[in-house]
């Protein structure tokens, strides 16, 4: 068996990217995928993220996949390892020697955290990737649960929600935009952003605050742009003009299948105003006016975080699996 580098732009991406797919449905056959497109375009990296990928091959034969990225503006000791085998090549070592590769690259950048996550459908409660990972030292930090929501949107249902929270909410004001953040507003976003990494619970997680300005959302948004994904966002502006929360969601401009809920945050001075619900109901009537045939959205909550919950129950998510972040030392 051998282990070579490959990068996202190589032909070998789409070798690669059948390894991943094959291991991931194998341990979550009804989870959402990333699109190949898509993918290629997260692993060629960014300024803010650097990228290494690697195949695996026996006799040729594509056997096993791993990614590392490395945070380049915050978390400097953290590396973030994924490994993949394919399910007929399972229990032979393979996610193991990718594994050793990883590490070494992650030591090479002066990287002592690592830190990864597991995701299974419902009624799954262990999965080859939970045993792997403590097997391998990695402690179990932080769960959270995956929901979905799926047509028929019950939109009567989300208006009624809106009208009885809305006199909580006096005096502020929601707006909407899609792939683009206006620049009058680009600099508020992104100091929202930055506080998504600290503010949405983190369990055991040990990692900084990521650092975030307007340079780095309008990579962001080039970068959605290549995969050819589209974001709708709403955001609710104070009486004083700041933003007081934003909620995102993103879709595939080629596909209905699979939307994802980002980023929803209210900034703690305008927490109690059921911004919350507002902004995710807004943001939903955006997002079927302009792609009424989207067939599923999918959202990822820290267990403990019950507010939230409670929002996408309103709002007609239901629970369709879970994740879970492992970290360890190396
Ligand atoms: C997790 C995964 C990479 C393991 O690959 P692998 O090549 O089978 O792993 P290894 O053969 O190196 O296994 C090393 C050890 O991990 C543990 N392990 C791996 N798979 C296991 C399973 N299904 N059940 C129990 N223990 C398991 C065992 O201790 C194993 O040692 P052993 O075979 O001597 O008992 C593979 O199952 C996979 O691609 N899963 C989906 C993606 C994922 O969850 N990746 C891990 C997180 S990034």
């Amino acid at each position: 068996m051998q282990i070579r580098p490959i990068h996202a732009s190589d032909a070998d991406f789409a070798t690669w990217y059948e390894v991943y797919l094959a291991a991931r449905v194998a341990d979550n056959p009804t989870g959402p995928q990333w699109l190949e497109p898509e993918l290629k375009v997260i692993y060629q990296g960014t300024e803010y993220r650097s990228v290494q990928l690697w195949l695996a091959e026996d006799d040729g034969r594509a056997v096993g996949a791993a990614v590392l990225v490395l945070p380049q503006r915050d978390n400097l000791t953290m590396a973030e390892p994924e490994v993949f085998v394919r399910p007929e090549d399972a229990r032979r070592g393979i996610g193991s020697a990718l594994l050793a590769t990883v590490d070494e690259a992650s030591k090479a950048a002066g990287r002592s955290s690592q830190l990864l996550y597991i995701e299974a459908p419902l009624g799954t409660d262990r999965t080859a990737g939970m045993a792997f990972a403590e097997r391998h030292g990695f402690t179990r930090r932080i769960g959270e649960i995956m929901r979905v929501q799926r047509p028929p949107f019950d939109l009567d249902a989300v208006a009624a929600a809106e009208e009885a929270a809305r006199p909580h909410a006096e005096g502020y004001r929601i707006v909407t935009w899609r792939d683009h953040a206006p620049d009058e507003f680009v600099d508020e976003y992104a100091r929202l952003e930055g506080r998504m990494s600290t503010d949405e619970p983190q369990g055991g997680i040990e990692s900084e605050p990521e650092v975030w300005d307007a340079a780095r959302i309008r990579t962001a948004e080039r970068r959605s742009d290549l995969m050819r994904r589209s974001t709708w966002v709403a955001a609710a502006i104070a009486p004083d003009g700041s933003m007081a929360g934003v909620t995102e969601i993103t879709v595939s401009r080629d596909s209905d299948a699979i939307g994802f809920q980002d980023a929803t945050i209210v900034d703690p001075g305008h927490r109690g105003h059921r911004l919350g619900l507002l902004l995710k109901a807004a943001n939903l009537r955006e997002l079927l006016a302009d792609r009424p045939g989207v067939q599923s959205v999918w959202t990822w909550n820290a267990d403990v975080n019950t507010h939230m919950i409670a929002i996408n129950e309103t709002l007609g998510y239901e629970i369709a699996g879970w994740s879970a972040a492992y970290q360890r030392t190396i």
